[in-house]
């Protein structure tokens, strides 16, 4: 790690041990930065009052034995002991310019990891339906995780676990059948499936209680069971409803820059064989029993209303399955076939129980070995009514008008500030900031938390968005253009505080980084990246570059520059937010 929490933390953990013995060598100093209202420090130690007590001494006492063993002469400029007892430390303004020259001039900008085979298991659509508002958020969280861990070196296995089984394809199949899969009935499953899904839905209601033995009802219900018992050309018709499904999400993810193909696709129907050899093991187990017909796990802690235990069911009275027994085997796979050491679910909030309870019960049977679950909990997205956002007929928002509306707000935008382009570039550059922007709104803010999707807020150049960001690089790439200097390598000097407070957080990235790939939060990125454009911004206005007067400087300067566009577009790019080379 080249980020001086990291370079400092060693050199306090050795000053305590000589302190007062060799079991501080690995105690947390809890470093940070310091407060700059409060001093001009750059970092903020916090050990001594944490040990004050174990060591039996007042903390400035500690701080003070602390001081007097630090030994780290290139790192440390000056140490001053504050408050009830917190050291505060200035580094060395050269220790922190030839690390950010070895930054610049280095193999790679990311610290190594310990690699890691982790599932990403993200997006997640039902087939023969339109992606919505919540699939979005998912689709973008998870895609910036993936990229992210594979960045960090991790080994990732993306998984679109497609809903593409279960009775509803019953009705499906019978409507593809009757309409012809030829028509612009069918061909609508590839561009506007809820229409496709709606013909067939409407059919099946006005058959529903129909006395007819031959109404769509029925043959929906007999397409349910043919399904299920693999006949042929049910299958085929089947098949022919999820090809058209990949053609309508591969649309979207290629209009959203989203780096799932169809190598990734794992629907739910993938493990549908297994489902009796399941519902057998559990009941050998003694993990299932079979209640009012059912058969169903009952898990200690999970207690319903009047007091009743709550019961995961894995197979219905009527010998149907549900969707529980479809996550118990996708968990046995993940984690016995493709031995992930983490299977990150990135999924609504809602469904966290049903993974409890699910991978619970897996880890009962013995399917777990090695894996870590996480659910990455997924938080609603809300209409300027602070309610789920929805049409005014009530449905889910599309996911396609939201990125439709992005688009159009997007190139109005860019229309404005960049009247002087030709239409293809504008359009070109306006789409990349239309989906940045809805991609960075998706991400600045934390994963779990409900947002308000406000479209002007999320478009505008200025504030915590994504065309701000992607703004800041075309304008550092303009300055570069006008340098004509194409690859600046420093050595980067420091001298303007502006300078030294851009260095100091262009340092911090790697960590940044590595602590998404522990924690999944990439707002921490986001949040990062905002802080060191608007440092960027500060440097640039009390630092003249292309007007400076020494060369040395000058090259220094650009190196920054270079350096800043380099951090801005690689974590964009863990995000999946492209940089237009203009805006
Ligand atoms: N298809 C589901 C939905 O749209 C999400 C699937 C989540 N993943 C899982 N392993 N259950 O709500």
């Amino acid at each position: 790690m080249t980020d001086p929490v990291s370079v400092l933390t060693p050199h306090v953990q050795a000053a305590m041990a000589a302190a007062f013995g060799p079991e501080w060598r690995e105690a947390d100093p809890v470093i940070r930065p310091a407060n700059k209202k409060q001093t001009s420090a750059d970092l903020q130690v916090n050990a001594a009052m944490a040990a004050a007590k174990k060591v039996g001494k007042p903390p400035r006492e500690v701080a003070a034995a602390i001081i007097e063993h630090l030994d780290a002469p290139d790192l440390v400029e000056s140490v001053e002991i504050a408050g009830p007892g917190f050291l505060n430390i200035t580094l060395k303004g050269e220790w922190i310019a030839s690390a950010a020259t070895d930054l610049l001039t280095g193999d790679g900008l990311l610290p190594p990891v310990t690699p890691e085979r982790v599932i990403v298991e993200y997006s997640s659509p039902n087939a023969a339906k339109e992606m919505h508002v919540g699939h979005l958020r998912t689709t973008v969280v998870g895609d910036a995780l993936a990229r992210t861990l594979e960045g960090l070196g991790h080994t990732v296995i993306r998984q679109n676990h497609l809903g593409d089984w279960g009775t509803g394809f019953g009705m499906l199949v019978e409507h593809l059948l009757e309409v012809g899969e030829d028509s612009d009935e069918a061909k609508l499953l590839g561009s506007d499936p809820n229409a496709f899904y709606r013909g067939a839905r409407a059919k099946f209601s006005a058959t529903e209680t129909s006395t007819d033995a031959d109404s769509f009802a029925v043959r929906a219900r007999k397409r349910v069971t043919l399904l299920q018992g693999g006949d042929a050309e049910t299958l085929r018709l089947w098949q022919e409803i999820i090809d058209l499904t990949k053609t309508y999400i591969n649309r979207v993810y290629a209009e959203l820059d989203i780096s799932l193909t169809n190598d990734d696709l794992a629907g739910e129907s993938i493990y549908n064989d297994e489902f009796p050899g399941i519902c057998d093991a559990l009941e050998d187990k003694g993990i299932a029993v079979i209640s009012e017909g059912a058969l169903c796990v009952f898990l200690d802690g999970y207690i319903g209303r009047e007091d009743k235990p709550v019961p995961l069911m894995i197979r219905k009275s009527d010998g149907g399955y549900g969707y529980a027994i479809s996550d118990i085997a996708t968990l046995r796979h993940y984690s016995l076939d493709l031995k992930a050491d983490r299977a990150l679910y990135v999924v609504g909030a809602p469904q966290n129980m049903h993974f409890r309870m699910a991978w619970e019960t897996t880890a009962k049977a013995g399917w777990v070995e090695g894996t870590e679950p996480i659910h990455v909990q997924i938080g609603n997205v809300l209409g300027s009514d602070g309610k789920i956002l929805r049409t005014r007929s009530g449905d889910l928002v599309t996911l396609q008008s939201l990125v439709d509306a992005a688009l159009a707000r997007a190139a109005e935008v860019i229309a404005e500030s960049r009247p002087d382009l030709d239409d293809v570039t504008r359009k070109e550059i306006s789409d990349k900031v239309g989906i940045g922007a809805i991609k960075y709104a998706d991400l600045s803010i934390s994963h779990d938390s409900e947002y308000t999707f406000d479209l002007d807020r999320m478009v505008a150049l200025q504030g915590n968005t994504g065309p701000y960001l992607q703004y800041a690089t075309a304008r550092i790439r303009s300055i570069l253009r006008r340098a004509d200097s194409v690859d600046p390598s420093g050595p980067i000097v420091l001298t303007e505080p502006a300078e030294r407070a851009l260095a100091l957080r262009l340092l911090d990235y790697g960590s940044v980084v590595a602590q998404v790939g522990e924690t999944l939060e990439p707002h921490r990125l986001a949040a990062y990246l905002f802080d060191l454009a608007q440092t960027f911004t500060t440097f640039y206005e009390q630092c003249p570059v292309l007007k400076a007067e020494d060369a040395a400087v000058k090259d220094s300067r650009l190196a920054l520059c270079a350096l800043t566009l380099r951090v801005l577009v690689e974590g964009l790019g863990l995000l999946g937010i492209e940089s237009p080379d203009q805006m």
